[in-house]
């Protein structure tokens, strides 16, 4: 492992997708000229797939397990939740925009108001505590992780539609950015080093996936059954590089949520895959 991350360190540093003072919508068409560029018999709406965009076997691997998804049950738990009301009587539909149907691919959003970014896991959490519930935590798996992996599965199909508009929001994005580039950890890694520079790479038995595309898809369920958050993803991502993670949920992976899912604007939603 060590060995392997340490021969990616002298693999093209420097440079990159994305130009630091650019707009959002620059950084997104710079990055999808980086990658259609660099892998140009990919197409960009298969970015959705990730690493298996690269990979022909594990992709025919991977649709035949999402025909019988080893998954469902964590998804009909979700089901449940979703579907069961507040001491109110009222459910989360309720209170989410257009009862929580395909909405998934316009969170996070900046609130104005509030001065921050709200992601769907905050969305979910305010509309419990203004029923009179206590908010859930967000790293916990067994009622976030599959009532966020059910709702998801609402939005299905919607393109990915962020928006970044005033100077506080540019801020939270900007913030967010500059996470996914900055170095971090023992090994001095940046997000982008792998999942820009090094993408298509092979780490240990892993390719790795580019940051076009990685946000449409959550949660995911590695292994089958071992359900990830993309706040859990990002935590294992820092550990992997001996970094120090913030806590799930934080003002920082909140942004950098923000930043993340920009890029991967106009390509659609799909919950609660399988991965390796
Ligand atoms: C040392 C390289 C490395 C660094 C640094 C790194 N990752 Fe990863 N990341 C991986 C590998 C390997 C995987 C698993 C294979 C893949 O890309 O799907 C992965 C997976 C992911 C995935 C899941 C992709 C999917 O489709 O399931 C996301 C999202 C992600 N990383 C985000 C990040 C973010 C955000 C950061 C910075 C906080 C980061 N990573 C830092 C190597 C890295």
């Amino acid at each position: 492992m060590k060995k392997v991350i340490l021969g990616l360190i002298g693999l093209g540093l420097l440079g990159g997708a994305v130009n630091t003072m650019a707009s959002p919508e620059q950084d997104r068409l710079d990055t999808i000229k980086y990658f259609t560029t660099k892998f140009p018999n990919i197409k960009v709406e298969d970015y959705v797939y990730g690493a298996l965009a690269f990979d022909q076997d594990s992709k025919d691997q991977y649709e035949a397990i999402m025909e019988f998804p080893p998954f469902i049950e964590d998804i009909e738990k979700g089901k449940k939740m979703w579907e069961t009301p507040f001491k109110t009587g009222k459910t989360y539909a309720d209170c989410l925009p257009n009862g929580g149907k395909n909405i998934a691919g316009s969170y996070p959003y900046f609130d104005d108001k509030a001065g921050k970014v709200v992601t769907l896991n905050d969305a979910i959490n305010a509309c419990r505590v203004s029923n009179g519930e206590q908010a859930l935590k967000i790293d916990d798996m067994k009622t976030m992780g599959v009532l966020n992996a059910y709702m998801r599965t609402l939005s299905d199909g919607m393109l990915t539609n962020i928006k970044v508009e005033g100077p506080a929001a540019l801020a939270a994005y900007e913030d967010g950015k500059k996470t996914f580039y900055s170095r971090k950890g023992q090994l001095n890694f940046a997000c982008a080093t792998c999942h820009v520079q090094n993408a298509g790479v092979r780490l240990r038995s892993e390719l790795i996936s580019p940051v076009l595309g990685q946000s449409t898809h959550w949660p995911v369920f590695r292994g089958g059954d071992n359900l990830f958050t993309l706040h859990r993803r990002y935590e294992g991502c820092v550990k992997s590089v001996r970094g120090i993670p913030p806590k799930q949920g934080d003002v920082s992976w909140n942004n950098l949520e923000y930043f993340h899912s920009y890029v991967s604007n106009g390509l659609p939603m799909k919950a609660s895959v399988f991965r390796k």
